[in-house]
């Protein structure tokens, strides 16, 4: 599997069997790298609908033909505007092509009235993926692990001002226990402005989870 950085809390993965945008924020987004628009697309998966988030969702479900696999309420918005979409909700997963997806909490606004935000637990190629979406720390993450780990890859946001900060970061990070640690949601404009080499060091010095800093455009292969 490869995990592409796209800026902000914009990914990209490529599964043995699918390509998945997630959350895919590129219009507007200054730290989206060149391109970043035109990559292959069989689903997308969305965590809440503010705008840092939705970004190109409706053009590119519409481009590619592709499913948007989000929580029920934002589901029925986007089937409102001709996107195919799948309405899922918290505490549940589904089989798709590319393996399982479920929905976990995120505590953060959904940007859509009577909608919750969500986060992703995504199965597949063998691997473990936990994308926390926007949200504050909570503790109800210890169940990540306990009930869904191990995590290779968890995707946290590290900015504050609207998610956890870096420090609140480390100790879901420490909950968690995944093998790598890809921060996100920093510096992409000045209210989230993070040392994200300070909070590298910090959780690679309790001598369990690697952070891996991704610029806008690179890749990890898992
Ligand atoms: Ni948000
Ligand atoms: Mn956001």
């Amino acid at each position: 599997m490869q995990i592409r950085f796209l800026g902000h809390a914009a990914v990209h993965l490529t599964t043995a069997k699918a390509a998945i945008y997630i959350d895919p924020f590129l219009t507007g987004n200054p730290l989206a790298p060149a391109g970043a628009a035109d990559l292959p697309c069989d689903f997308i998966l969305l965590s809440h609908y503010h705008s840092d988030h939705l970004g190109d969702t409706v053009a590119l479900a519409k481009r590619h033909k592709a499913a948007v696999l989000t929580t029920n309420e934002i589901a029925v918005e986007l089937a409102g505007q001709g996107v195919e979409a799948v309405g899922m909700h918290i505490g549940g997963h589904k089989e798709f092509p590319f393996g399982q997806l479920k929905l976990v909490l995120a505590q953060h606004g959904s940007g859509i009235s009577g909608g919750l935000a969500a986060g992703f637990v995504v199965s597949a190629d063998g691997k473990k993926i936990y994308f926390a979406g926007d949200t504050a720390l909570y503790s109800d993450m210890k169940l990540i692990r306990q009930l869904w780990g191990p995590i290779d890859v968890a995707l946290l946001p590290i900015g504050s001002h609207f998610t956890m900060d870096a420090k609140d970061a480390q100790v879901a990070v420490g909950w968690i226990d995944p093998t790598y640690v890809i921060p996100i949601h920093y510096d992409t404009f000045p209210p989230i402005a993070t040392d994200a080499a300070s909070f590298k060091r910090s959780v690679e010095s309790t001598g369990r989870s690697q952070v891996v800093l991704l610029a806008p455009g690179s890749t990890f292969d898992l």
